[in-house]
């Protein structure tokens, strides 16, 4: 056994907590890069339309498009990717770590493929109508592959924070276990198709900027097309992508996120059909504001519903199925020489073994006790809860039924999470008088008066301190 446990600090957000940041910059950044993707194929299908059908004129629309794509996906993508990884390694520092020591490679590899996309995306807009047709059709074509090649690369990484799906990896450590998970090419389905559908959205609002009468009706049409074909794909590969989940995101899904965001879903999936319906049937009605709001609303309803699921539906686990989103290892994984951290909390506790504990909360004293339960609580809980009554993430005080009793919040520390009884939430076989400290601030939360130390003298008399 360890003796110590490898932790981090702990980073921590009022209100919203580090998931809905890193959930924030991630909806967006997901909204630039797919359809970013999802552009580069339009060029590529557009442009060689042009060619075939010697139409110059939609060679303008590809200008226009790529000129917003570099404006909007290009530094919109750049400036949250970094974000993503700024946020991710303060807010799970573990998480991150786990799966840069599996994918390393695949990472180099896509920014390799990312270079390439931006080089692309340049040549796109740039060298329209400067070299002959037949290069420009092997560059629009290389840039799309370019740009599938890092979804291709890096939803491996995504799908093996679900789960990797076979016993395999855990023995074995082997990228390619972690990589071609259960889940991979499902979920590789559904960004494909949606990346189709959300820049065929996006494309709507450069269309209705087009002078031309044909062009714009002959465009308009595609990005219906496209937009239907994609919608269609990822309904399809929706119900394959819920057949490939682990049992705990299956029992999550289907008990809080299908009753939280089902309803809007289906509405946005109904909105985004009619809308791309009705752009085909008339496409000069188009107005350029309706293009802006579809997109806004597949962001806003479809991207974060999507992206909170997902996160949602992994717990207790932030990665492959052996890393607590509060950062402790649930259990050993030999492949990767990683050491579950509870036969130590469970012999010594968190706050003797924890590196950056202050000397002064080594050892629980009726003196220290609640400050000792607030730190332990931000350490064991906060990952996914805010501590604030009205916080945005399943706020503990009302899961509590913001009850101020300490004894009635250490009965569900002293059970269920003891023994690790709750599929979406990780075991804590913490010794008594930590599961006692964290009962007492969180009881504490909920009091409207400033800490009770008389009930903090009493608990420990009890346990016959002093
Ligand atoms: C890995 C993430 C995670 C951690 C860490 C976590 N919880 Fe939870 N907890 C959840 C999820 C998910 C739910 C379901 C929330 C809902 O119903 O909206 C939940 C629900 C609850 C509930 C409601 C009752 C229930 O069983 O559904 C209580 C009470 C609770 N948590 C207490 C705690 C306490 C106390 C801690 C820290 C000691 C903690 N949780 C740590 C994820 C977590």
């Amino acid at each position: 056994m360890n003796e110590m446990l490898g932790l981090y600090p702990q980073w921590y957000v009022p209100g919203i907590g580090t998931a809905w940041v890193m959930g924030i910059i991630g909806t967006i950044h997901v909204l630039a890069s797919h359809t970013s993707v999802g552009a580069a194929w339009l060029f590529a299908l557009l442009a060689q339309k042009s060619v075939n059908e010697n139409k110059p004129e939609i060679m303008l629309y590809l200008k226009k498009y790529g000129m917003f794509l570099l404006v909007f996906s290009y530094i919109v993508g750049s400036i949250t990717g970094p974000g993503i990884w700024y946020s991710v390694t303060v807010a799970s520092p573990r998480g991150i770590s786990g799966l840069i020591h599996n994918f390393v490679w695949l990472w180099a590899s896509e920014w390799v493929f990312f270079f390439v996309e931006v080089l692309g995306v340049y040549a796109m807009v740039y060298l329209i109508g400067k070299i002959d047709n037949k290069t420009y059709l092997k560059l629009a074509w290389s840039f799309a592959v370019a740009s599938w090649a890092t979804m291709i690369l890096i939803v491996p990484i995504l799908s093996f924070m679900m789960w990797p799906g076979n016993d395999r990896w855990y023995s074995t450590g082997s990228t390619f276990d972690a990589a071609f998970n259960l889940n991979y090419f499902a979920h590789l389905g559904i960004r494909t198709a949606f990346m189709f559908a959300v820049a065929g959205a996006v494309g709507g609002i450069i269309a209705a900027t087009l002078k031309d009468r044909d062009t714009r009706i002959e465009v308009t049409r595609f990005l219906a097309k496209m937009g239907l074909a994609g919608m269609a794909l990822m309904f399809v590969m929706f119900m394959w992508y819920t057949a490939t989940l682990p049992p705990n995101a299956r029992l999550i899904m289907e008990t809080q996120m299908m009753p939280k965001y089902g309803s809007t879903l289906a509405a946005l999936l109904i909105a985004t059909v009619v809308y791309f319906v009705f752009s085909a049937w008339k496409p000069l009605r188009l107005p350029q504001g309706f293009a802006v709001a579809m997109t806004l609303a597949i962001g806003l309803f479809g991207l974060w519903p999507e992206e909170r699921s997902r996160e949602s539906m992994r717990k207790p686990y932030v990665a492959g199925q052996y890393i607590y989103s509060n950062q402790f290892f649930a259990r050993d994984v030999p492949g990767k020489g990683v050491v579950s951290d509870m036969p130590l909390i469970k012999a010594k506790g968190v706050l003797a073994t924890d590196y950056f504990v202050p000397a002064d909360l080594r050892k629980i004293t009726p003196e220290n006790e609640l400050r000792a339960g607030d730190l332990l609580t931000h350490m064991m809980c906060a990952n996914c809860h805010s501590l604030e009554p009205n916080g945005a993430l399943r706020p503990l005080p009302a899961l509590f039924g913001h009850s101020n009793e300490p004894k009635m919040i250490q009965a569900y520390l002293d059970g269920a999470l003891y023994h690790g009884l709750i599929p979406y939430m990780p075991k804590m076989p913490l010794p008594a008088d930590e599961r006692a400290a964290i009962a007492l601030y969180i009881a504490q939360l909920s009091s409207s008066k400033p800490p009770v130390v008389a009930a903090n003298t009493s608990i420990s008399t009890e346990k016959g301190a002093n």
